[in-house]
């Protein structure tokens, strides 16, 4: 019997040199498999008689044991010796430098309507929306600009086909109208009105390409009504807006008399550029007035009661003011070269 203590010893050495799992599964098969040195120990159990074949049976047995666990210890071995080679072969360097990962930012124009909204909003003034593909009723009719009327040819837009209702904005003054109606509806039941003080920030639509029209735009509209609002209270809130927007007391601001449908009197607002090649130069950046009675009562409210101002202003031009832009419809194209810089 002391030839299978040698076995087993033949057959740890075996496994050992085994440098890889086929190796080991070959060795294996030589004391294991079907016609290994052990299966064949086991076969020549049948000539012995029973008292010589039990002792006999129960040593090799005992010695396969100690194979197999053998056998095991090594399939472990090589198996955390692969994962650690594995491991040291993707191994991460970490003080090579990083590739750096290129920050986002928000558009210049989107900050100047966050900007926008944040004042308003520190007067009491909330943001609503208004849908882009209008009707025709809210963004001309109920405005004072029936059909055929010569402002509506200044607001050349972009039409729906098939349908002659509906067309791109060409401003956000129809949301005045819907604020109003909604307005009155919440409230026209009381004895007295709450005041009405909105802004609309969107995006609105005409035929317009130059330095200082895109076809697509945005505009921020405002409107605040109540018993006794005043072109005065308009004026202090545009100035006072403005020099915050611009962080300067002395940003050159001028009203100029114009003419609007739906406002009377009207103005528009310009502001001169402060810094870079257009420093000093007028650009209009609003136009505002009174809120006309017609307005009034397409809203729904009583102009003998109730008065108000409305201003539309355009926040790209803003945008341009603030930082020295001189064509807008960069803001537009898309380069990040040209984006990236508004950070
Ligand atoms: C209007 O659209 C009026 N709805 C404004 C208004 C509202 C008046 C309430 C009275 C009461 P206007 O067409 O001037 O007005 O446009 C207003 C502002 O939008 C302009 O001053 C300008 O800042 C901006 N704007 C107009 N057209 C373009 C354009 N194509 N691209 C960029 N900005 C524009
Ligand atoms: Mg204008």
């Amino acid at each position: 019997m002391d030839n299978l203590d040698q076995l087993i010893q033949q057959a740890e050495g075996e496994f050992a040199a085994a440098a890889d799992s086929a190796q080991l599964e070959q060795a294996k098969a030589r004391y294991l498999g079907k016609s290994g040195s052990l299966t064949e120990r086991l076969k020549g159990l049948g000539k012995l008689d029973p008292e010589a074949r039990r002792e006999a049976g129960a040593a090799i047995n005992r010695v396969k044991e100690s194979i197999e666990r053998a056998l095991e210890a090594r399939r472990q071995a090589l198996r955390e010796a692969a994962l650690l080679a594995q491991l040291a072969a993707e191994a991460l360097d970490v003080t090579l430098p990083g590739r750096g990962s290129a920050a986002g930012g928000l558009h210049p124009v989107s900050r100047t309507l966050e900007r926008i909204e944040r004042l308003f909003g520190s007067i009491g003034f909330v943001a609503v929306d208004g849908p882009e593909i209008e009707t025709d009723w809210h963004n001309f009719t109920a405005l004072n600009t029936p059909e055929n009327h010569p402002a509506r040819s200044m607001h050349d837009t972009f039409y729906l086909e098939g349908q002659d209702e509906v067309l791109l904005r060409t401003h956000t003054s129809p949301v005045q109208v819907r604020a109003m109606q909604a307005h009155v509806a919440r409230f026209g039941h009381l004895d007295s009105m709450p005041e009405l003080r909105i802004i609309a920030p969107g995006r609105v639509y005409r035929v317009d390409s130059d330095a200082t029209h895109s076809p697509m735009f945005h505009q921020v509209e405002g409107l605040w009504i109540g018993e006794k609002v005043s072109f005065a209270d308009l004026k202090g809130v545009i100035a006072d807006f403005l020099r915050k927007f611009f962080e300067s007391e002395d940003l050159q601001v001028r009203f100029r008399p114009s003419f609007f449908p739906f406002t009377e009197p009207s103005a528009e607002i310009d502001v001169a550029f402060m810094s870079g090649a257009l420093e000093g130069r007028w650009l209009e950046i609003a136009g505002c007035g009174m809120v006309h009675p017609n307005v009034l009562r397409f809203g729904g409210i009583d102009p003998e009661r109730y008065t108000g101002f409305a201003f539309g202003m355009g926040p790209d031009r803003l945008t341009m003011l603030r930082y020295g832009v001189t064509d807008l419809r960069l803001f537009f194209e898309g380069d990040l070269r040209f984006l990236g810089q508004f950070r």
